[in-house]
């Protein structure tokens, strides 16, 4: 059975102090909210990550990094390891973000490798991916979708591929105020899970999660999320707000 997930990535949002208030409010207002078989994942900045774990103990809520290095250690300034993150009790990792590929050079072989030390900490790898605008307004998008699924995430087998969650984020519509559309999601959140089918096989497809990203609001979330292949979202800006985050959980 996949799992349904709301999970909020902050970005370079809140101050320690800022962060851990946001996440009291969450774990005060999930019970509310939270219904039976739907997690909750917060992804807040290096600096708090291990606040976040020990703030996050004993709750309905989770706790991923928004970015890992490749390597298991070594000389490179500014970045952290999946063993790191592993070590401070974090269960997720989001990799492949549209932004570390627009911003930080992200490619798909180095995406394909944190994809791999993820899972070989035995953590859970968020796999985002997204078309940008022009790809979209060119009619690419499958194309798009399929060439980073074969570069960044065929290489797995059945079983590491099963322990992946997906997140399809239309670059175009992160933090720019434009949805796709529940019909658009679902048309390419069911391509995708075909390629999973054709791949793996249908019982493994059915066992991924394939969340939606892109200005996903507790006012839109309710029809995406009811579509048939949409397990869920990855909220950027209506995460940082208690009041949204918990409105999109309460989608469900
Ligand atoms: P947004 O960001 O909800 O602000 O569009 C989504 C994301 O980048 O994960």
């Amino acid at each position: 059975m996949r799992r349904k997930i709301v999970a909020g990535n902050w970005k370079m949002n809140k101050t320690i102090t800022e962060g851990l208030s946001l996440i009291e409010a969450i774990k005060t207002g999930a019970p509310k909210v939270q219904k039976e078989g739907v997690d909750i994942i917060v992804a807040p900045t290096y600096v708090m990550l291990s606040e976040a774990v020990k703030a996050t103990a004993g709750s309905s809520v989770k706790v991923a990094a928004q970015n890992c290095h490749q390597e298991e250690s070594g000389a490179y300034t500014g970045e952290i390891s999946t063993s790191m993150v592993k070590a401070i009790g974090a269960e997720y990792i989001i990799i492949g973000h549209s932004e570390r590929r627009q911003y930080f050079n992200e490619t798909s072989a180095s995406i394909a490798k944190k994809i791999n030390s993820t899972l070989a900490k035995g953590l859970i790898p968020i796999y985002c991916n997204g078309e940008v605008k022009e790809e979209r307004e060119a009619g690419k998008h499958f194309e798009v979708v399929k060439r980073q699924m074969n570069d960044e995430l065929f290489h797995l087998s059945a079983e590491e591929v099963k322990k992946v969650v997906i997140a399809y984020e239309p670059v175009w519509a992160i933090g720019t105020g434009l949805t796709a559309s529940p019909d658009q999601a679902q048309e390419i959140h069911a391509y995708l899970r075909q390629l999973l089918t054709d791949k793996y096989g249908a019982a493994v497809a059915e066992e991924i999660s394939i969340l939606y990203g892109g200005s996903c609001k507790p006012d839109n979330a309710k029809e995406i999320f009811s579509k048939k292949d949409v397990d869920g979202g990855l909220i950027g800006g209506a995460a940082l707000k208690a009041e949204d985050f918990l409105g999109i959980v309460a989608a469900f």
